[in-house]
């Protein structure tokens, strides 16, 4: 679909620079950035980001993931410096535009073009990619919005025009449903330190950081 035809919510458009293409509105700017997360990749502080320990397994050379919410893909990044070849999904096309020229732009900074090197995005409903694999991923990684982003305004202005294109998530149940049925050897979930698990399943680990914690499922027939 071209730029032109994405519906945009009231007082947003999108705009391109020398800089990429930017969702602009209320005097703020959004675009795609994964430079910033540069000091977050050194191998040091990379193995302990607790989504890098949520989501690894063991005795695979080159790991597979489905990062199912994939956003603005900075999730996606650290799994892809961590060695995983990485699926991004994305099922809003304003955000999925954001992300496909971020991913553009990076492959020109050769601090992050190996990385991003195995990142591939898929626009669309990640039930449907799920559905289609010939392979079963290692992982499966869901971050949809926490319901009480939904109530509470971000306080990162930035975040504040994310959440105003990001739908709340009424596929929750689906959404796992479709995440166990690719067979994977572990489904990661990103939650709100005390929020509800997701879809209601009990997870068999979890990784508790200051603001968000990570929910490990393993399936009984692929221990990880
Ligand atoms: C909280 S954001 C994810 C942020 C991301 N982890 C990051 O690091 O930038 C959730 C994203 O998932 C997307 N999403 C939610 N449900 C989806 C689905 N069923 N298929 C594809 N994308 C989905 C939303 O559009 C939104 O962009």
């Amino acid at each position: 679909m071209a730029l032109s035809d994405l519906e945009l919510p009231e007082g947003l458009e999108l705009r391109r620079d020398e800089r990429g293409l930017a969702l602009a509105g209320d005097g703020m700017e959004l675009r795609g950035d994964f430079a910033h997360l540069l000091p977050r990749l050194r191998q040091d502080r990379l193995h302990r980001e607790l989504l890098v320990r949520a989501a690894r397994v063991r005795g695979v050379e080159a790991p597979t993931a489905v990062d199912a919410t994939a956003g603005l893909g900075e999730d996606a990044l650290l799994l892809a410096a961590a060695g995983f070849e990485v699926t991004l999904c994305e099922r809003d096309p304003v955000i999925a535009a954001l992300l496909a020229d971020a991913l553009a732009r990076v492959q020109e900074d050769e601090r992050l073009a190996e990385v991003a090197g195995r990142m591939q995005l898929v626009e669309g409903d990640a039930k449907e990619t799920l559905a289609s694999l010939d392979e079963a991923p290692d992982v499966v990684f869901l971050d949809p919005m926490f319901p009480e982003r939904r109530r509470r305004a971000s306080t990162n202005k930035k975040l504040q025009l994310f959440q105003r294109l990001e739908r709340p998530c009424e596929d929750e149940e689906a959404l796992m449903a479709a995440a166990l049925a690719a067979r994977p050897r572990k489904v990661v979930v990103k939650r709100p330190l005390k929020g509800p698990y997701l879809a209601g399943v009990k997870p068999s680990s979890s990784l508790a950081g200051k603001v968000v914690r990570y929910d490990v499922i393993v399936p009984p027939q692929n221990p990880a």
